[in-house]
């Protein structure tokens, strides 16, 4: 019946797939490359992130998933927003993908970006962009779903940045 969610006991059921084996079968999932952004404290963070979904169109809906162990992921919490930013099929997307997806202090110190409606950096070369203010929150297991109402969006020419299989590739011509 809708609205009803059948719950299955994942002690046990949840151990059957190694997480090398969920992540290569995850891997075989396409999808872009974001940097999510935000400003906690002041401070401007973010990383890099494919766990990224359009949920909803009315209202605009979007969500994102973050690691436990992130320093984005307890950004975010303080920040109440962040800005989703789809990286380009070109070399800047390349080298801010290697940047964000590392754990260095001072990501933001040569990329270029300015601060949008809710505080989020937005990056100046994303190929498209959503700030987003959070109205749900959920753990699911060691990561954090956030779900944003998105206040504003934009997007320019180009092709994006494509992941499979660990990978960045290209869109087949
Ligand atoms: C293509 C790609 C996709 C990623 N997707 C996610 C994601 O969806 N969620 C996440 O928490 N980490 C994701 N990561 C890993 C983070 O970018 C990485 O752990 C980063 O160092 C976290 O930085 P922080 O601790 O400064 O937040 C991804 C990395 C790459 C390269």
């Amino acid at each position: 019946m809708p609205g009803n969610t059948k719950t299955i006991d994942s002690g046990e059921l949840g151990k059957s797939v190694a997480p090398t084996t969920l992540r290569a079968v995850a891997g075989t999932f396409t999808t872009g490359i974001t940097i999510i952004t935000c400003t906690a404290d002041g401070a401007p963070q973010g990383c890099a992130a494919n766990a990224v979904l359009s949920v909803s169109l009315e209202p605009p809906l979007m969500l994102i998933s973050l690691g436990e162990t992130s320093r984005t992921r307890v950004a975010v919490e303080r920040a109440g927003a962040f800005a989703i930013n789809v990286l380009p099929d070109n070399s800047k997307g390349s080298a801010l993908c290697s940047v964000f997806a590392g754990r260095s202090d001072d990501k933001f110190a040569s990329v270029d970006h300015y601060g949008g409606l809710l505080g989020a950096p937005v990056l100046t070369d994303a190929l498209g962009w959503f700030e987003c203010a959070i109205v749900t929150t959920q753990v699911a297991g060691d990561h954090t779903l956030f779900i944003g109402l998105v206040v504003d969006a934009g997007h320019v020419p180009g092709d994006p940045l494509v992941f499979f299989r660990g990978q960045n590739r290209k869109l087949a011509a």
